[in-house]
């Protein structure tokens, strides 16, 4: 067995397919593009999970816009962050009085975001607004909500579409929730 027939043994369930993706992303670019009719916007991606959502949300945006990216790495394990968050690469477009949408993964306690969000006011941003693919808001340990959120999942580990589990699964092209038993491997 090789390829994507053996990252599919793996996979409990598919919770997302692409097709219910690709409609909703598509919601979202529209609902973004209204927002900001006539106004430029930086749209920074939260790297490595967000790469595939920004990659497709940014083509189903219409207005002007920056591309830029931004990796962090939080402490913690494979599964749950402890809300210290380090910025491994910083975005480089200046961001002061222009309108900035951070594009997510997944918010789950939130603490990620609420410091990403933090440090880009810091920066005299016109607005900072959030987009998330997913949001697991049962999780939320802090007071945050995604400003545009693709879908609400269910307090289960998700991956494929860009989220992994220690780094992988990234490349499955829909949302699936992992075997329990991949965890204790
Ligand atoms: P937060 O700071 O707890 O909101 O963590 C958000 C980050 O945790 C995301 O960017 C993901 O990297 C990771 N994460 C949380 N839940 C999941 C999941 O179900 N699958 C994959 N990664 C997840
Ligand atoms: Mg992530």
């Amino acid at each position: 067995m090789w390829g994507k027939e053996l990252m599919m043994q793996d996979i409990e369930k598919v919770l997302l397919d692409e097709e219910t993706i690709a409609k909703r992303v598509q919601e979202l670019g529209d609902e973004i593009s209204k927002a900001y009719d006539g106004q430029e916007i930086v749209v920074i991606c939260v790297l490595k999970g967000a790469s595939i959502f920004f990659a497709d949300l940014c083509r189903a945006i219409s207005v002007h816009m920056k591309m830029d990216f931004m990796g962090i790495s939080s402490y913690g394990d494979a599964q749950k962050t402890t809300g210290i968050v380090k910025i491994t690469k910083d975005a480089d477009t200046s961001i002061t009085g222009k309108h900035v949408v951070v594009v997510e993964d997944i918010m789950d306690s939130g603490y990620t975001l609420t410091y990403l969000v933090k440090m880009l006011k810091d920066r005299n941003p016109a607005s900072v607004k959030v987009a998330c693919l997913l949001d697991k808001p049962e999780r939320r340990e802090v007071d945050i909500t995604p400003d545009y959120c693709g879908f609400t999942v269910p307090n289960e580990f998700v991956v494929g579409y860009g989220l992994d589990y220690c780094g992988k699964y990234r490349n499955l092209p829909f949302v699936g929730v992992l075997k329990p038993e991949v965890y204790s491997n």
